[in-house]
């Protein structure tokens, strides 16, 4: 028997490490027979669409991403009622963008990972969640032109990390904090314009960067529709405010605010302030869910 070739070492080693990560699930079960997409609707973090390629990249699974800004942005403009933004964005995924996806692609399904607390919260008429159509009544088939599978519906954020962790899936990713589907127009409160989400987009990335180390369940900053009157530089500034929402919670059913330090308020509103354009006020919510939701919209 001769010596291999080193690149059939490496090879095998390769093919070990992705063995021992695990594989998601959607791929498990289909292989090859699954496209991958991920949605850059411009309501997305800092950096998402990028860091969320390089997850499954690292998985070995190509995503492809699709540019659909300008259809979110047209279907936002001018809304203002939390319901009817997220109607809007429904539409905007299924109607929208996953009808010319699936149009183009042949594909005859859509598979996505509803859970069972957004089935929950929408059926009794606290929120419609982005994703939830057969137990309102609505033929996905008949409506949006394509089935869709739901794998994970059985399940609350505590059972979905879980299956991340049976499936060997790195912790980096069935960790992470939630986000939801309406992503950072469910932190605006009132119209979702580009400059508005851009203003909630980088009061999220201090939020972030300095409650990461909390263990709370979810950390977010909202922005809201009322201005205050602030001074800038010894002149008036109307300004906008930020407020922060840190959570404990298991599955997100009920949750409570997070005791920080007030030194870490402090720091919160020093960076909103320094690194937001003008926001001149920063609060710190302390209700509770219920009566309070997690996201202000
Ligand atoms: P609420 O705000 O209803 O949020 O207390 C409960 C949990 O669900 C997330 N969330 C959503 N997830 N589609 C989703 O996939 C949605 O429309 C949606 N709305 C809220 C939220 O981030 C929290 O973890």
């Amino acid at each position: 028997m001769g010596i291999k070739p080193l690149s059939e070492y490496t090879r095998g080693q390769n093919w070990r490490r992705r063995r021992r990560t695990g594989r998601p699930l959607g791929h498990r079960a289909l292989g090859n027979r699954l496209k991958t997409v991920f949605i850059e609707n411009g309501l997305m973090r800092a950096g998402e669409p990028d860091q969320v390629v390089g997850f499954f990249r690292d998985l070995g699974v190509t995503v492809e991403v699709v540019d659909a800004k300008k259809e979110f942005f047209s279907a936002l403009k001018g809304v203002t009622d939390p319901e009817e933004k997220r109607e809007a964005i429904t539409q905007a995924f299924y109607k929208t963008v996953f009808g010319r996806i699936v149009r183009d692609s042949g594909a005859k399904h859509l598979l996505q990972g509803t859970i069972l607390t957004d089935v929950d919260e929408t059926v009794a008429g606290i929120k419609r969640q982005h994703n939830v159509f057969e137990q309102l009544g609505i033929d996905p088939k008949e409506t949006f032109g394509y089935q869709i599978i739901e794998p994970l519906i059985q399940l609350r954020k505590d059972g979905v990390r879980a299956t991340g962790k049976a499936l060997g899936l790195p912790a980096t990713l069935f960790e992470r904090i939630p986000f939801p589907g309406p992503a950072l127009a469910a932190r605006v409160i009132g119209e979702a314009t580009p400059d508005r989400i851009e203003t909630v987009r980088k009061a999220t990335v201090v939020v972030e960067r300095l409650l990461e180390t909390t263990d709370a369940f979810q950390y977010m900053g909202i922005l809201h529709e009322d201005r205050v009157t602030g001074m800038r530089d010894g002149k008036r500034d109307f300004g906008q405010q930020i407020e922060v929402r840190c959570w404990e919670s298991v599955d997100a059913r009920i949750a409570t605010p997070t005791q920080l330090p007030f030194e870490m308020l402090e720091k919160l509103a020093a960076d909103i302030i320094s690194e937001v354009p003008g926001i001149v006020s920063v609060t710190y919510n302390i209700a509770t869910k219920p009566p309070s939701t997690i996201e202000a919209v």
